[in-house]
This record gives structure tokens, sequence and C-alpha cells, in this order.
């Protein structure tokens, strides 16, 4: 494990030099990241010393991105205990994102980026992210140890890990289906909408839609309300 008190970005860091010896598992850390970088080449912003901003180095048998992407996404709100995963893998507690997962593909393996929102207050947020932003501290009220949660996250990141490489991923569904946010609600899910029927067998989003039952790949969740006179 490399610890930094500030880097450019972990993902960025590790996905540059994954091609040297560093061994499948090895785990950067970064207390502040100047272009931390999330989905959709949007940033991710962090206060120092507030967040776990860390990326895992990961060398899968085979690259089913997107089953790596749920399965992720478990093993995170598994090792928190509370919160609902939004399609495909952010956790999000009281209706905000506390928590995001970049996952990268390269030559040499596959970088997995977490961000957990750990202990800002709703001050450290710029103003834009205030509404769709919070932290566990937020959440629960109270301050929360960073490296206590990064031992119960890495754990937990191995253990599903692990079970996915011998086991596949069939398990993973009822897992994700149990904590997902929105389950049987209508949204929209990139140009698809329809209501949150599950995952689909390589971790896409089901839609009971217009047209029947469709798969969504990628694209942002938004939650429909029904429109009130
Ligand atoms: C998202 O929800 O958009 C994904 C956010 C991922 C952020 C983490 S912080 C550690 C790692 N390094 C990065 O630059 N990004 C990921």
């Amino acid at each position: 494990m490399e610890w930094f008190p500030e880097i450019d970005s972990t993902n960025t860091y590790l996905r540059t030099h994954m091609g040297q010896d560093f061994p499948e598992g090895h785990v950067v850390v970064a207390d502040y990241q100047s272009c931390g970088r999330g989905r959709w080449g949007a940033t991710w912003q962090s206060s120092a010393g507030k967040s776990l901003l860390f990326s895992v180095l990961l060398r899968p048998s085979s690259g089913v991105l997107s089953q790596l992407a749920a399965l992720f996404g478990v093993a995170c709100r598994h090792a928190l205990g509370c919160g609902s995963i939004k399609w495909p893998n952010d956790v999000w507690m009281g209706g905000r994102k506390v928590s995001g997962l970049l996952l990268e593909g390269g030559p040499n393996g596959v970088v997995l980026g977490v961000g957990l929102n750990v202990n800002q207050e709703s001050g450290d947020f710029p103003p834009e992210l205030k509404p769709l932003a919070s932290s566990l501290f937020e959440e629960t009220g109270r301050i929360w140890d960073r490296e206590e949660l990064l031992a119960g996250l890495l754990q937990s990141l191995e253990y599903h890990y692990e079970r996915w490489t011998c086991d596949g991923f069939a398990w993973v569904r009822p897992l994700w289906e149990r904590d997902a946010l929105w389950m049987g609600e209508k949204v929209r899910a990139g140009t698809q909408m329809g209501r949150i029927l599950g995952l689909s067998d390589d971790g896409g989003l089901l839609l009971e839609t217009e047209q029947g039952p469709q798969c969504v790949q990628s694209g942002e969740v938004e939650r429909l309300r029904p429109v009130l006179d």
C-alpha cells in the first residue's frame, strides 16, 4: 500500500504505473486529490483529510467490467452496513450520494477507484453539490475513523472479489437487489424509461418499459416522480 498526503488522482497514478511490478491488490490511498476523477468525465472533489480516496489494482481473469461494477457496489454497501445502492454502484444515504466508484480497464489490469465522503460537514461541499452529496458524518452525526473504515472496505472488497472469482456472478444479484435504491420505481436510465426490475446477468440495469423488459448498460439513473395536478 502507498499512502500520499496529496496526489492528482489515485486512479491516474495506478493507471500510469500499473505496467510496473505492482502486484494485484496494490492499494493507493490519498488524503487529498487535486484532480480527482468521477464517472462520465466528472471531477470528484474532496476536502483534505475528510474523505476516503483510494484505488486498488486488479487483474481479473475475465473482463466483465459491468459485473465488477455491481459487485463492488455490493461490497461497499456491505462494509458500511447502511445506505442504498444506486445503479451501478453509488452508495446513497438520506437521498444523497456518499460514495462513488470508478472502474477503469487497461492493458495490464483494472483499476478500482473508491471515493467515500466520511467526515465532511455540509459547509465543506461546494454549493452546487450540497443538494446531491452527503457524508457519513452528516447522515449519522458521528465522526468516523478513516483507517478503520478503509480496513473494513478493503476486507469486504477482497471477500466479494474472491467469491466472484470462484463462484461467478449469480449470487451477487439478490444482494444488489436487496439494497438497491428505487426498486420497482419509475426511472430514466440513459435513453430508457421504466420501472426498475433489478440487475441483469452481466450487471446491467433491468427495466420494465412500455416495450417490455429492457437492459440498460450505461447512463445516469434519475427517479421520475409522478406529475401532480
Ligand atoms: C463517481 O461516482 O463518479 C466515481 C467517483 C470515484 C472517485 C474516486 S476517489 C479515488 C479514485 N481516484 C479518482 O480520481 N477517482 C476515484
